[in-house]
């Protein structure tokens, strides 16, 4: 390279390094979304292995159906660098917009950030990301979904009254750097050791799966016998749990307490046949307030950092009653 050559690719660059701090500096806010009657938009599914992810996707192509969009489904079956992958594809396919529900915190922030640099908002449904890498209104528009923190304390606080002197517990957590994992546990643990009296055996991952769910209750039944309660962050390992105590030939719902969070059909009626104790629901029906949300964003509306779900609470009181109403 001779010197003129040289000093040229040297002011190149670093007029390169000006235009990126100043690109970057302009993008200190989400992508803004144009207003159109339709939209291409994507859904960047985690899994598809539980009746409440089917729900989640099914309210997705209702809602996009009905409103005329057109959705780019994908689903990562359980693998954060597919959903990495499948965002890339998302943006390769020129999305005017991605609905992203991220399988664990921090692996998903490149996702997140790749969508912001190619100037396409992303909108967080029902698992956040690591709010020390990126933030709401900045990275992304918003997060949509339930209070995980409170759907822990929830269980916690029913235990608190219901217990009858069980006080030994197992949990069975959610897959390990997931949003619901860490705030499920937060929750519950939080609660029950502020209430003094409990104490927590064991907690390990069930990966929100029912036969890993089975396969942990059995091998932590196995080691701590005495325990009399069972707290699973999701249906599917309650039902797991479920038929680990019966192949020992314990009672679920009786011998020990069985506690869920999702709210499910079968976990409803697990309820009413008293083999769950209680369930607080976690809303998967996402797809109305997903496209509202969309609406008001490309209108200009500033949009809540947290888009917040309600969620209900069955135990025998109301599970009967309830059981139509569950997905
Ligand atoms: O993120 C919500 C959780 O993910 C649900 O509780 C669980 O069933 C799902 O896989």
């Amino acid at each position: 390279m001779t010197s003129i050559t040289r000093r040229r690719f040297m002011v190149t660059a670093s007029a390169i390094g000006a235009i990126g701090l100043t690109a970057g500096m302009a993008l200190a806010e989400a992508p803004p979304l144009a207003k159109k009657d339709s939209y291409k938009v994507g859904f960047a599914q985690t899994e598809s292995n539980n009746p409440w992810r089917i729900a989640q996707t099914q309210s997705m192509h209702d809602e996009a159906k009905k409103l005329g969009h057109q959705l780019v489904y994908t689903d990562a079956a359980g693998s954060a660098a597919k959903q990495v992958a499948d965002v890339n594809s998302m943006i390769a396919q020129g999305v005017d917009l991605i609905f992203l529900a991220p399988r664990e915190e921090k692996p998903l922030i490149p996702a997140v950030m790749a969508a912001k640099k190619a100037g396409i908002p992303v909108i967080l449904l029902d698992r956040n990301v690591d709010q020390a890498l990126a933030k709401a209104g900045e990275d992304y528009v918003t997060f949509i979904g339930s209070d995980f923190i409170d759907e822990g304390k929830r269980v916690a606080e029913w235990l608190i009254k219901n217990a009858n002197g069980k006080t030994k517990i197992i949990e069975l957590e959610g897959t390990t750097g997931s949003s619901p994992a860490n705030d499920r546990k937060k929750g519950f643990d939080e609660a029950i050791n502020a209430a003094g009296g409990f104490t927590i055996l064991a907690s390990q991952s069930g990966d929100f799966a029912r036969d890993k769910g089975r396969q942990v209750a059995e091998a932590l039944l196995q080691a701590h016998p005495d325990a009399d309660v069972i707290y699973a962050h999701n249906d599917e390992m309650a039902m797991g749990a479920i038929a680990a105590l019966e192949a020992i030939g314990k009672q679920p719902g009786k011998d020990v307490i069985v506690l869920s969070i999702d709210g499910g059909k079968e976990a409803v009626q697990a309820v009413v046949d008293g083999k769950i104790n209680a369930v607080v629901e976690c809303n998967p029906r996402f797809g109305p307030k997903a496209f509202e949300t969309m609406m008001r964003y490309a209108g200009g509306e500033k949009i809540d950092a947290w888009v917040k779900n309600e969620d209900k609470f069955y135990d025998p009181s109301n599970a009967a009653a309830e059981l139509a109403n569950a997905y």
